[in-house]
């Protein structure tokens, strides 16, 4: 198996910014799954079916293309042919990909694929069970936390630049909602793996936390190497 890096944490700690500067530094592949939950979610509001309807959610899935493409250093959604990167990101998605994501159908089609891009590459991989579920084994596991009010803060002001309209206490009650949604769904609840590290990013920049996580994956990488030498 490749080497991989699982990073969990709620939304709105800089996971996406962190993952991205890790991939550039250790030439790893940067896969952000939550956006794959976002695919599955936009193409489902794009075809008018509710998360109720889980016969034409099985359809869509089983039809669906998500490819994670990476160009210039910049990460390209691509579902089913065509660049969402910025659709996904939608008030709109938002508000709606907890409850597609807490779908068993949901979660059986995107696990594997996600197993499968971890076992062909080394991987930061990121979301929210990637060291409980998807890579239990995983080489080195980040929780990156933070608290509500900032994580909020950062989300209010990314909408801002995007030029998305929003407003603080609307970030606020969606993201908190999102949260209940996430750590109380019966499949693979968001939850800190026991031997996760944490690392809580409310007092750091994403320079700091990008520097302490590096160091922690440069001497895992040492260890499994000395231990491979000494095999
Ligand atoms: O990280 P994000 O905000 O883009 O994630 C979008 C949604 O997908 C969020 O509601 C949590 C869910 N998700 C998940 O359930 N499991 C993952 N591995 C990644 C994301």
């Amino acid at each position: 198996m490749a080497f991989v890096v699982a990073i969990d944490g709620p939304a709105g700690t800089g996971k996406g910014t962190v993952a991205k500067a890790l991939a550039e530094r250790t030439h790893f592949i940067n896969i952000d799954t939550g956006a794959m939950y976002r695919c599955v979610t936009l193409e489902c509001i794009n075809n008018g079916i509710s998360v109720q309807d889980e016969d034409k959610i099985l359809q869509v899935l089983e039809k669906i293309s998500i490819n994670l493409e990476h160009q210039d250093g910049k990460q390209k959604v691509i579902l089913n042919g065509k660049d969402v990167s910025q659709e996904i990101r939608t008030p709109e998605v938002d508000d709606m990909v907890a409850k597609f994501a807490a779908l068993k159908i949901v979660r059986d089609k995107m696990t594997p694929l996600q197993r499968k891009m971890g076992e062909e590459n080394n991987v930061i991989m990121e979301g929210r069970d990637i060291g409980t579920v998807v890579f239990p084994n995983a080489d080195v596991k980040i929780f990156l936390d933070c608290s509500l009010e900032e994580r909020s803060r950062r989300r209010y002001k990314q909408n801002l630049e995007k030029g998305i309209e929003s407003n603080y206490q609307d970030v606020l009650k969606s993201i908190m909602e999102r949260h209940k949604l996430e750590t109380e769904r019966k499949i693979a609840p968001f939850v800190k793996a026991e031997d996760a590290i944490l690392v809580d990013s409310t007092n750091m920049t994403i320079d700091e936390v990008v520097d302490t996580i590096y160091s922690i994956i440069k001497s895992k990488i040492e260890e499994k190497n000395n231990g491979q030498s000494n095999n």
